[in-house]
């Protein structure tokens, strides 16, 4: 990457194709997702930051630390913090002479045992001057163990890992692995371990054993107010040029992600993507419809997402209860006035459909998924009880994203006025796609 920036960067200075000048992001990195403030941009989250020292702080007295398992919802700092004061906790050792390492996993890409242990061995490989080889393939689980123990012991003194997304792991035999090191004798130095997931229910899914051993405090992350994430974005306002973002469009995109998860990446992403907007229409300012119409975008593809693992069905099934909510004066309709519409709607898609109890399967899978709600209902003693499903997004959005699916882009488009719509190929909601 580096290699090509430099060249880039002469080729673009003489060349008019190439704007030399953004005129709307000044340092548009404060904007990405993995960037990591400093600690003067870290708002709001004092308490916790404590709370994670006081667990692992031990470190840097040259003191055995306690494990830590972080929860919260997504974009609620866990990550950020974790990392923040794992970092820190290095200096302060360095201070007092003690060799403390940082490792950080993300276990949604290393979701395996011999993932995330072969990350970890070539982590600290990288971090040391270790000679022996380690092999990237054709060796198991034991081998990395063997490097890691091999390399902590020579080289350091304690060591910091951060396993992040822990819950998405296939086995959390390495959570026993580590926290039994030292008793074991695998090695002299201090492990603390500090476990991340957006899952209260993780802890669940442990076994016993491991649970025991693994022995953890627990802390639990809040989603922002509305005012902290006003501030966070404040905090990075110089991604911007000067004066570009007009007034009131910081409060409006932390009052909009406020309502919605308090969800900090979430904010910082849709004024991002209300940037690239502006850019894009050539727009010399980013205004508050700049902000509305990018977190329309970003609903869109955050239903996307959690609906990519769907079936057509499921889709359709959604599109189903999106289009009667949009042309019909309620919020809730039975499986049965869905399945009706789906029918309906799999004819003009030329698809067979599933049974109706096949159907109220897949609603019930999206509402495990969190994009319906669906709720039993007494129907009196002779009719009794249904399921009435409701969406947690604006129905518009709902279609708009189940649209975007190929093979599902031909199914029309409900203008929001009852009873009527408009086919064709309305892809406003895709600005995403320039981007
Ligand atoms: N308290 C905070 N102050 C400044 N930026 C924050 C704060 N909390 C989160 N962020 C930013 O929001 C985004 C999401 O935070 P992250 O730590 O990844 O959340 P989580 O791991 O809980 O999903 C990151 O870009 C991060 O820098
Ligand atoms: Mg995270």
């Amino acid at each position: 990457m580096s290699v090509f920036d430099d060249r880039g960067m002469a080729d673009q200075a003489g060349d008019p194709l190439f704007h030399s000048h953004d005129p709307i992001f000044d340092r548009k990195e404060l904007l990405h997702v993995g960037h990591v403030p400093d600690e003067d941009r870290i708002v709001g989250r004092d308490d916790e930051i404590e709370s994670v020292a006081a667990e692992v702080g031990a470190i840097t007295r040259g003191d055995p630390p306690n494990n830590v398992m972080i929860y919260g919802k997504t974009g609620t700092g866990k990550s950020l913090i974790s990392r923040h004061v794992a970092t820190r906790a290095q200096d302060a050792a360095r201070t007092n002479e003690i060799d403390c390492g940082v490792l950080y996993i993300d276990c949604s890409e290393a979701n395996t045992e011999t993932r995330a242990t072969r990350q970890l061995a070539l982590s600290l490989k990288e971090q040391t001057g270790y000679q022996e080889n380690i092999p990237v393939r054709g060796v198991g689980t034991m081998e990395y163990y063997q490097h890691i123990w091999q390399i902590l012991e020579a080289c350091f003194d304690a060591i910091i890992v951060i396993l992040d997304e822990i819950d998405k792991l296939d086995n959390s035999n390495i959570l026993m692995q580590l926290s039994r090191a030292r008793e074991a004798q695998k090695t002299d130095a201090y492990i603390g371990v500090i476990g991340i997931s957006n899952k209260v229910k993780y802890r669940e899914t442990l076994d016993e054993r491991i649970d025991s051993s693994f022995g953890h405090r627990e802390l639990f992350f809040h989603p922002y107010d509305a005012s902290q994430l006003r501030e966070i974005m404040r905090n990075r306002e110089d991604a911007f040029q000067p004066d570009v973002l007009e007034d009131g469009t910081i409060e409006l995109c932390a009052a909009l992600a406020a309502k919605k998860h308090g969800d900090a990446r979430k904010a910082i992403e849709i004024l991002k993507e209300a940037g690239e907007l502006a850019r894009r229409t050539g727009s010399e300012t980013v205004s508050e419809d700049h902000i509305q119409q990018a977190q329309e975008v970003a609903e869109i593809n955050r239903i996307e997402e959690l609906t990519s693992g769907a079936t057509v069905h499921a889709k359709l099934a959604l599109y189903a209860l999106a289009s009667r909510i949009i042309t019909g004066d309620r919020e809730t309709y039975k499986t049965r006035e869905v399945y009706e519409r789906y029918v309906g709607i799999c004819e003009l898609v030329a698809t067979d459909p599933i049974t109706e109890n096949g159907l109220y399967r897949q609603l019930k899978e999206q509402a495990f998924l969190g994009v319906i709600e669906s709720e039993k209902t007494g129907g009196g003693r002779s009719q009794g009880s249904y399921l009435l499903h409701r969406l947690v997004t604006d129905p518009k959005h709902i279609v708009k994203a189940v649209r975007r699916d190929s093979s599902l882009e031909d199914l029309p488009t409900y203008d929001g006025l009852a009873g009527t719509t408009t086919a064709g190929t309305d892809r406003d909601a895709d600005l995403s796609s320039f981007s």
